[in-house]
């Protein structure tokens, strides 16, 4: 399995008030191909950011970030936001979706950029069905349920047929029946899919699942 995400001595750091706070301090971190990793850590460790940066939603201050082996820390936004459409699929807590949106167009609307509309459209009726949503199709994200939203989100994240999927508390918001339904599915998607996935949590359970776990403390990798 080659490295598909490989950061190089990454630091993020934030200044205010003429002080200068370190989210993230010296990280290397290799994400293989088909990795199930799970990034688990205290509140304000530094995880989002982490995940920000390796999905290319957000820039280190120092480091290096590889995808594939090319190095994508100077590409420019317009390059960053092309390849994070087609490359990297986002989870987050909140969901996201767009509330005017009903759901096949919610998971459709990633895929209109870069696929024609009846490819687009034969994709998420295939997510649909896959997750198990395909009755819900017409409804908007107020008619759902938090975890029907959130496989809605997945199926979203899923759509441009992604190397990676990011997931930051993909259960934070669901109680014990829903986070299991959607740690199955994120189960099932590395397992039969072999999609390569990392989740930020603080759900025990769903990080004892992953097949690795890194532990980040204070901005700092944390070998466990
Ligand atoms: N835009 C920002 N401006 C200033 N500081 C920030 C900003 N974003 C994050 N930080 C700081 O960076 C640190 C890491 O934040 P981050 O959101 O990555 O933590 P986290 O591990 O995801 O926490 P949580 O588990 O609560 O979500 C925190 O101290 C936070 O205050
Ligand atoms: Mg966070």
């Amino acid at each position: 399995m080659g490295s598909l995400i490989k950061t190089v001595s990454l630091w993020k750091s934030y200044r205010g008030g003429g002080t200068e706070a370190y989210a993230l301090r010296d990280v290397n971190i290799n994400i293989e191909r088909g990795d199930y990793l799970a990034i688990v850590g205290p509140s304000g460790a530094g995880k989002t950011t982490l995940l920000n940066i390796l999905g290319g939603l957000d820039i280190a201050t120092k480091g290096r970030v590889f995808f594939e082996g090319k190095d994508i820390s100077g590409w420019r936004e317009e390059k960053i936001s092309l390849w994070r459409n087609r490359s990297i699929g986002f989870v987050f807590q909140f969901y996201h979706l767009i509330e005017e949106l009903t759901v096949l167009e919610n998971i459709m609307l990633p895929s209109l950029l870069c696929k024609d509309t009846k490819t687009s459209f034969k994709e998420t009726r295939k997510l649909l069905k896959y997750l198990s949503v395909d009755d819900k199709s017409h409804y908007f994200p107020s008619q759902l349920s938090g975890g029907e939203k959130q496989k809605v989100a997945i199926a979203r994240a899923l759509v441009n047929e992604p190397a990676i999927v990011f997931c930051d508390e993909p259960t934070g918001n669901l109680d014990g029946v829903s986070s299991e339904k959607v740690i199955t599915l994120l189960e099932a998607l590395n397992t039969d899919k072999g999609k390569t996935i990392v989740i930020v949590t603080h759900n025990i359970e769903l990080a004892q699942r992953a097949s690795r776990v890194v532990n980040i403390k204070n901005g700092r990798i944390d070998k466990v």
